[in-house]
């Protein structure tokens, strides 16, 4: 069977395009929304927070099985207090939110990154919100939050050492896709597009391994102002990609 296409628009130029198992955001640009709104940067964060809740609507009705959005990088504890208290704050309100959410619209809502450092409250929401919405059979929605690549691998190298030393796992046991079983990211196929808003063109230490093969997408429109139109249009250029993969196809002989 071939890859879903998107049928449910009526226009010709959207009709019978190639659907993306999978989509990862990099939601960046709230900060300079705000401000080009003369508005404080946080303000950014809360629209930044309400365009996932759109675009993962948008997200399902389209077809799409997975998107993850990266929402703090184990970089950004770098900002000023203030501002990752407010960040975190937010998490926590949008975690509480997403329960109801994820509930009325059937999305199942996963959690990647590194826990230890995001504070009990937010910890248990995520919990809660991870196990409420674990039936759910649309739209898996990932939420990457403390997360930074180099850790999530470093953090699975530690792991594949414990359990080797422990007999769990044989020297050969170590394969492509072993090793991704030890990423926060386990069980969920790789990518297959990559947005990044905003303007900046860089990975900025985001799923560094499971982007290996995915459609780079940038576009200038800040996170806060990507609406459904400039979603469909990442999927139409992505459509008109040609992955290889390595080999030859048709399109390149
Ligand atoms: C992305 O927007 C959100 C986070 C990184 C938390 P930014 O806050 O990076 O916005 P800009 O890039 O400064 O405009
Ligand atoms: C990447 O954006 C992280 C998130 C969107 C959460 P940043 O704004 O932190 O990236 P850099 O610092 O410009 O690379
Ligand atoms: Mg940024």
């Amino acid at each position: 069977m071939g890859a879903p296409c998107l049928m449910l628009m009526s226009n010709d130029s959207t009709n019978n395009l190639k659907i993306p198992k999978h989509i990862a955001i990099i939601m960046d640009g709230n900060g300079r929304w705000a401000k080009s709104h003369g508005l404080p940067r946080n303000i950014g964060h809360v629209q930044g927070a309400k365009n996932v809740e759109n675009i993962c609507r948008v997200a399902g009705e389209m077809g799409i099985d997975y998107i993850t959005f990266y929402a703090f990088s184990s970089e950004n504890w770098k900002r000023p207090d203030a501002e990752v208290k407010k960040l975190m704050n937010l998490f926590v309100e949008y975690t509480k939110k997403a329960v109801k959410i994820c509930k009325k619209n059937n999305v199942r809502m996963l959690v990647i990154g590194d826990r230890n450092s995001l504070g009990d409250k937010l910890v248990e929401n995520i919990r809660i919100a991870e196990e409420s919405s674990k039936d759910n059979t649309g739209l898996t929605m990932i939420i990457a939050m403390n997360y930074g690549s180099r850790d999530e691998i470093v953090h699975a190298v530690n792991r594949i050492v414990e359990d080797r030393e422990t007999g769990r796992i044989e020297k050969n046991d170590i394969t492509e896709d072993m090793f991704s079983s030890y990423l926060y990211t386990a069980g969920i196929p790789d990518p297959d597009l990559l947005i990044r808003t905003s303007g900046e063109m860089r990975l900025s230490n985001y799923l560094l391994w499971q982007l290996s093969y995915a459609e780079l997408y940038f576009t200038d429109v800040p996170w806060p102002a990507f609406t459904s139109k400039d979603l469909e249009n990442a999927i139409k250029e992505y459509s008109r990609r040609d992955r290889r993969f390595g080999n030859i196809t048709e399109e390149s002989k």
